[in-house]
């Protein structure tokens, strides 16, 4: 018997989910349900990911039944209160922001729950996401956060929160860093076009590398005594950039415990 995953939004988040399941072999597992405050947004979405076969909509749009189903939350977090849960859900999982897991259970009847933190890179499969879950479902949502990414259990709800300097700004910071390499290339007098191809090629090149490599290795293997590369490092720790990144992130995770 399939076990039915209910999403309550049907967002670029529940987009990154449903395709990922539905590109995996959890599709021979779950079936979908999409529920939401737009039943005509919910059809297009199960027509514009090609869902018709795994997904379904919710018939209701503001009493949701959630028995016996898994739950994922994707909606903004000031929606969560905008919907009735009735039944009791077999697990909820939440990406909202900001949301703790003692505000899920004021909503939502579930013996497991779990928060999520995904990042930008779900779009493509490739999100950085943390989780920590309460109740058995560990195995569960290693299969389910998984199939868009990569998922890294951690202990604390709080450092799923801290996890926005690891996974959920630092794409920004990252753009940031491409950005400046860009212009370093039109300065030394490269086409910015070109530039751009460039620095793409090496954030991908960068991307395998860091896979197998820690960053120290990284650094050690193309910085020669006396190089071209040591140079360049020697300004930025003049100018204190590691230090700089990681204030930036410490205020980054500061600002999301500010807001809610
Ligand atoms: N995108 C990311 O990279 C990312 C990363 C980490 C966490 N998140 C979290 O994921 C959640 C969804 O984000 P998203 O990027 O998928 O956003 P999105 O694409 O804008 O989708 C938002 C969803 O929330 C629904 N919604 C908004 N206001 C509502 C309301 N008042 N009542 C009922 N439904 C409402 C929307 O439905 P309508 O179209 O009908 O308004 C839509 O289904 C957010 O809580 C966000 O914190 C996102």
């Amino acid at each position: 018997m399939k076990k039915t995953l209910l999403f309550v939004g049907y967002g670029s988040m529940a987009k990154a989910i449903a395709c990922g399941i539905a590109s995996s072999d959890l599709k021979t597992k779950y079936v979908i349900e999409i529920a939401g405050r737009d039943p005509k947004k919910a059809q297009n979405f199960i027509r514009e990911n090609h869902l018709e076969n795994i997904a379904t909509i919710h018939s209701n749009n503001s009493l949701i039944n959630v028995n016996e189903k898994i739950v994922m939350l994707c909606v903004k977090p000031y929606a969560l209160g905008n919907f009735q849960y009735q039944g009791n859900a077999s697990s909820v999982y939440s990406v909202m922001a900001g949301v703790d897991i003692a505000t899920l259970k004021e909503h939502i009847h579930s013996n497991h729950y779990a928060k999520v933190m995904p990042n930008v890179g779900a779009r493509y499969q490739k999100s950085s996401t943390a989780v920590c879950v309460q109740g058995d479902i560990k195995e569960e949502a290693s299969e389910i956060l998984s199939s868009f990414g990569k998922a890294v259990f951690v202990d604390s709800e709080a450092l799923v929160d801290a996890s926005i300097a690891t996974g959920g700004s630092s794409p920004a910071f990252l753009a940031l860093i491409a950005q400046a390499l860009v212009d370093a290339g039109v300065r030394e007098g490269i086409r910015r076009e070109d530039a751009l191809n460039l620095v793409r090629a090496t954030f991908d090149g960068f991307a395998h590398l860091l896979l197998e490599q820690t960053p120290d290795e990284i650094i050690s293997s193309i910085t020669s005594p006396g190089g071209t590369t040591i140079e360049g490092l020697y300004v930025l720790e003049d100018k204190a950039v590691r230090g700089a990144i990681i204030s930036a992130c410490h205020e980054a995770v500061a600002k999301s415990k500010k807001k809610h």
